[in-house]
Order: C-alpha cells, then structure tokens, then sequence
C-alpha cells in the first residue's frame, strides 16, 4: 500500500551546506499494518514521514500510495491527498492552544466545506470513541496533557483517513498516559488503519501487535524486526 522506492531526501541549507537525510531507501508497507520506526535523534525518521504525508518530496526516486505517486503531485493535489487519507498525531499536538476542542477537531474539514449536520456527526463520533465529549466547549490550552492527546487523535480521525501518522506520540506524556495512548493505538490496529509511529520510546518496542520495528540508522535501513 505504501512504498518507498529509492529514495533519497537532501536537505539544502545553502550553496556549500547540504543534508543528507535519507539515502537511497526501500520500504514497503502493507494495508493495516502497524509500523515502529526507531532510531537515533536525527537518524532520518521524521523525513520519512512527512515524505509519506507528502509533506515534502524526495530528492530522487518515489513514494508510491495505493498505487499513486505522491512524490510527483503537484502542491494543490498533495494537500488533497493529506485530506482524504492522513490523520497526523505530531509531539506537540499542533492543536491551536485558543480554540475550543470542539472547534479544534473540526479544523480538517474546514477545507471541505461539509454538510453542517454530517460534520457535527462525525464530530461526536470522534469525540466519543476518545473520551473526550464531556470536554468539547473547554478551550485547549486548559486541558490536561492526556486529554489534549486525545484531542489530537480525534482531530486525526475526523476525516477518516487510511494512514494515522505518529511523530514521537508519548514525548510529553507520563508512563499512565502513555499506556493509554497504547491501547488507543490497539483500538486502531483493529479497524485496520495502516499506522507508522516514530518514537524513541522503548515502550513501543516490546508490543506483540505491532508489525515490525524497523530502525533507521543514519538515513539508511538497519536492522528489521517482525
Ligand atoms: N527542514 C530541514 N532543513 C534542513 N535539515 C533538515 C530539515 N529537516 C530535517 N533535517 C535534517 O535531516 C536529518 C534527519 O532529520 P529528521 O528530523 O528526519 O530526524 P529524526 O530521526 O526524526 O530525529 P528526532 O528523533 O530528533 O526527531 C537531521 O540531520 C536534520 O537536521
Ligand atoms: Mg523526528
């Protein structure tokens, strides 16, 4: 379902400083599974991610979603391509600390101009699957770290989408919380998303329902566990 052909992401900082942040790569993905990339600070996760989110392109070779090239869409399909099939649940939320929780899960949809009623469906789906309705009206920045989390994975549920992307999802989270963040991932693991999580969190190493751990060294693939 996701593959990465490949490639290679150089970061050019200015004419005589360049970055190599992943080179020459392969990765495949299946429909569903569950994904731990792993690996030193600066070892290349994130690029990953946001090339899969199609975020940013690669230098050279392809990043290929249920047979589509994302690395050669044009800038206005890409965000098309984010709305319909990428739920991101970043470190820090990237919540908008002002809004109502509410308002906050409904940002993704903005875009797409819903039915009023059929959103505010879904909106109370989301927030009811991560227990987070009896706090809608309360503005994000007074809510507690574990429930601006689930803010943030209802936000990345509103639109439905296929892929849930994970940049380092328990960083600021204590060990209770982030045990809950684990299961929520199990609930999700069984409605079939596909999941990739980027973590440094041993936490996530030792679970019989992810699919494989696979470490990134350097901007290369090290070892594979299934
Ligand atoms: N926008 C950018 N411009 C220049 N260099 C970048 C950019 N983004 C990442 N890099 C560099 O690319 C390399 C890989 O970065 P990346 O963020 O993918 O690492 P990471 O594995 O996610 O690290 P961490 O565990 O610290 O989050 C690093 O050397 C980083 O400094
Ligand atoms: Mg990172």
């Amino acid at each position: 379902m996701i593959k990465l052909e490949n490639v290679t992401k150089i970061y050019e900082i200015n004419n005589d400083h360049k970055v190599t942040a992943l080179e020459n790569i392969n990765l495949e993905f299946k429909e569903g599974e569950l994904i731990v990339l792993k690996g030193a600070s600066g070892s290349g996760k994130s690029t990953i991610l946001s090339l899969i989110a199609a975020l940013s392109k690669p230098t050279s070779g392809e990043v290929i979603v249920d047979n589509n090239r994302i690395s050669k869409l044009p800038d206005n399909f890409a965000a098309l391509y984010r709305r319909k099939n990428i739920g991101f649940i970043f470190q820090k939320y990237n919540l908008i600390p002002t809004l109502s929780v509410k308002d906050n899960i409904l940002l993704p949809l903005v875009p797409t101009n819903p039915d009023e009623k059929e959103a505010l469906n879904k909106l109370n789906q989301v927030m009811e699957k991560f227990d987070i309705s009896h706090k809608q009206n309360m503005i994000v920045r007074n809510l507690s770290g574990g429930e601006q989390q689930r803010v943030a994975i209802a936000r990345a549920h509103i639109n439905d989408p296929k892929i849930i992307i994970a940049d380092e999802p328990t960083a600021n989270l204590d060990e209770k919380l982030s045990l809950n963040f684990i299961d929520i991932l199990r609930k999700l693991k069984q409605s079939n998303k596909t999941i990739i999580v980027a973590t440094h969190d041993p936490l996530f190493f030792n679970l019989d329902f992810v699919d494989k751990i696979i470490e990134i060294k350097n901007g290369t693939i090290g070892d594979i566990h299934e």
